[in-house]
């Protein structure tokens, strides 16, 4: 998948830009605060619907202006394709995919597929399990559509559930035939959600540790991911029947794949204790590109693949792994962010590889093409 072309209005700080890509690797440089975060965020909008670090769309409207357009001009198996994402503030955000409009979202996500490998991404080793699920939901509902579906459902059913929990309490008789009809839809979303994790994980599994492993070389470091779900040794059904009454007490639904976790471990121990910046860093771009890899096989064309501020805290020789996978053309098109601009400008060279390099400069873009 190739974008041959990117137009932006009022998108976050960019009043205007047109951007045309020649070159399968890109380059995006400028001070911090310039704006390289938000392009990328523009090309994860066409493909997810939505910001990657901003879930509420009129945030993404430049300040004092009413409504973003994004444009995008792609070629996917050699066919060009024109996507548009606008959002007018109070209305309805609008996906086209050549002039149609699209009305389901959960239709066209995975149909542009695009890894972003963010500093927030972070948050998937420190923070609490919601994270890693998303990361996993994320993946798997770009392969299947009917993964998101389940999803969507599953949680809106819990929602209601969880409300029905809290509205009966005291003095309030449970509502028995709708908390049925409730567990009833819950059983057959979660199973599914259950079983697809579990798939998909297992193929995810040789992959990541294949693309660990080549990043660290050498050293003796096994990185592993092991899934642990309420589901794993119960019957769904069972669970919520057996936990009908603390779920009343305690006012929600205290087992589902809500509460899935996928245990991110390194030589056994827990990443979050025992690895160094540099390893869980490391870890975090072996998930990334075990995801593009796992997207690019499904699909039959690889995804857009988006670096932002990746050269930080990742030391020279994986720095020079991961070139490497660059300059071998395990990747199709690449954008790289980076505030020290000639930092990556001479990672790319001494590698032989030729960039296009874009300058962020009062947010206005300048294309350049590093000499010869
Ligand atoms: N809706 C908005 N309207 C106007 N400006 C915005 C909006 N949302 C974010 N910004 C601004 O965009 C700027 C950040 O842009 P971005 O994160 O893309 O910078 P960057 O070039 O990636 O910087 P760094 O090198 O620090 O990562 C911030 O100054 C932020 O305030
Ligand atoms: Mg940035």
């Amino acid at each position: 998948m190739f974008l041959q072309n990117l137009r932006l209005y009022n998108f976050k700080n960019h009043p205007e830009a047109s951007l045309t890509f020649e070159n399968s690797i890109i380059c995006l440089l400028g001070k911090n605060g310039s704006g390289k975060t938000n392009l990328l965020d523009a090309i994860y909008y066409l493909s997810f619907t939505k910001s990657a670090h901003n879930p509420y769309d009129a945030q993404n409207i430049r300040h004092g202006e009413n409504s973003f357009l994004i444009k995008g001009i792609f070629e996917v198996q050699h066919r060009q394709k024109e996507l548009v994402c606008s959002y007018q503030a109070g209305e309805k955000k609008v996906i086209r995919e050549d002039d149609q409009e699209c009305t389901r979202f959960s239709e066209h996500v995975g149909k542009f597929p695009v890894v972003l490998i963010a500093p927030q991404d972070i948050e998937l080793i420190w923070d609490g399990s919601e994270f890693r699920r998303r990361f996993f939901d994320s993946l798997i509902s770009q392969l299947d559509k009917r993964y998101l579906e389940n999803l969507i459902v599953y949680n809106h059913q819990l929602k209601q559930r969880n409300s029905l929990l809290r509205t009966s309490g005291e003095g309030v008789k449970m509502d028995l035939i709708l908390l049925e009809s409730y567990d009833q839809k819950l059983v057959e979303t979660g199973n599914y959600i259950h079983q697809k994790r579990k798939e998909v994980l297992t193929t995810f599994l040789p992959r990541f540790r294949d693309h660990y492993q080549f990043l660290v070389g050498e050293s003796a470091e096994v990185a592993d991911i092991e899934y642990k779900s309420d589901l794993a040794s119960n019957e769904f059904s069972d669970l919520l029947k057996r936990n009908a009454q603390r779920d009343q007490v305690l006012q929600r639904t205290t087992s589902g794949i809500h509460r899935d976790d996928f245990l991110f471990l390194l030589n056994k121990l827990e990443l979050k204790r025992v690895g160094s910046q540099g390893q869980q860093k490391s870890f975090l771009v072996g998930l990334k590109l075990a995801e593009f890899q796992l997207l690019a096989e499904q699909k039959g064309f690889k995804p857009i693949l988006l670096l932002d501020d990746i050269f930080d805290k990742l030391d020279n020789y994986r720095i020079h792994q991961l070139i490497k996978l660059v300059s071998q053309g395990t990747f199709g098109q690449l954008f790289i962010t980076d505030a020290r601009s000639g930092r990556s400008e001479q990672i790319l060279s001494e590698a032989g590889i030729k960039a296009q390099m874009f300058l962020l400069e009062n947010k206005t873009f300048h294309s350049q093409w590093p000499e010869a």
